[in-house]
């Protein structure tokens, strides 16, 4: 699938949710998650990111391969005050903005 990595911390330009087929790029508190089970691999959110925060996972700098694992932490682990993983609600728009972070994302310093 295509990762979101750092530099979307605290930026959240949401272009990219604009750009998802599958409407799978969902909205925490500091930063956007990509679903990597509903990702269909199409790319379409790469480009319009204005800060570059996106590619495929077998691509991504070295300093952001950290994200990857994150992105399934935040979907399949309980977060930070939630009874229950996010799952796979097919949809971001089905579930709205999740307010809340991965404790990896929760922990990085501000961005910019
Ligand atoms: Fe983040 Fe870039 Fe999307 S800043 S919200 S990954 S357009
Ligand atoms: Fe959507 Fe980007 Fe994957 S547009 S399907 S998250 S490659």
């Amino acid at each position: 699938p295509y990762v979101i990595g750092g530099a979307c911390i605290d930026v959240m330009d949401k272009s990219c949710m604009e750009e998802c087929p599958v409407d799978c790029i969902y909205v925490g508190d500091r930063k956007l998650y990509i679903h990597p089970r509903e990702c269909i691999d199409c790319g379409a959110c790469e480009p319009v990111c204005p800060v570059e925060a996106i590619a495929q996972d077998r691509m991504l700098d070295a300093e952001d391969e950290p994200h990857i694992d994150d992105a399934t932490t935040f979907f399949y682990e309980i977060l930070p005050g939630r009874n229950e993983p996010v799952g796979s609600p097919g949809g971001s728009h089905n579930v709205g903005d999740l307010k809340v972070d991965t404790p990896f994302v929760a922990s990085l310093p501000p961005n910019g």
